[in-house]
């Protein structure tokens, strides 16, 4: 799929088949992820794949939003620790920043497989990390359900105009 198709078609989808995606789709898919451009190549991102029918019911069980996502059959979890990329010149730590990037990455890439996602961020941390063990270092800024769809996608939800957030030269 040409790279302005994906980022058209790219959705939020909150009720998925059960069937499990393809091995070879999933890795391709991380390894966009891996890829991906962090500050200085710290590469501080980790991905958890939940595949095993009880971890992904406790995943989704520390989610938390109701039925949503309720038959995905896998999720993939991205945690970073927070001394995982740079400080920038405000002291500001730039880890969410890297995250967000190679998060997009997976998410642009399981489009192009065909495949369905929705980054959530409304989740149990506490709850996630120790249904998957994580160490106490790191942060759990994102999962994603991963599978088919149940129904195509819809219409793209409407966005601000161009020349609403588009400045040229200034603010
Ligand atoms: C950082 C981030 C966090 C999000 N968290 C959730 C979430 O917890 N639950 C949910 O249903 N959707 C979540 N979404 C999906 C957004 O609601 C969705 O991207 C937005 O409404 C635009 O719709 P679209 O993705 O279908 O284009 C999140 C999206 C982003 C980028």
């Amino acid at each position: 799929m040409d790279f302005y198709d994906v980022v058209k078609n790219r959705r939020s989808y909150r009720v998925y088949k059960p069937d499990m995606p393809e091995e070879e789709k999933v890795e391709r898919i991380i390894e966009a992820a891996r890829l991906a451009p962090t500050w200085a190549n710290m590469q501080g991102v980790h991905y958890i794949l939940v595949r095993d029918t009880k971890n992904v019911k406790a995943v989704w069980d520390a989610i938390g939003q109701e039925t949503k996502f309720i038959d995905a059959p896998i999720f993939i979890i991205g945690v970073i620790s927070t001394g995982g990329s740079g400080v920038n010149k405000s002291g500001e730590k730039y880890y969410g920043v890297d995250f967000g990037i190679c998060f997009e990455h997976l998410i642009l890439a399981a489009t192009a497989e065909g495949l369905a996602t929705c980054w959530i961020g409304w989740f149990n941390e506490e709850k996630v990390k120790k249904v998957l063990n994580v160490p106490k270092k790191y942060k759990v800024m994102g999962l994603t359900p991963l599978g088919y769809p149940v129904k195509p996608k819809g219409e793209v939800k409407e966005r601000n105009p161009f020349e609403e957030i588009v400045h040229y030269e200034q603010f």
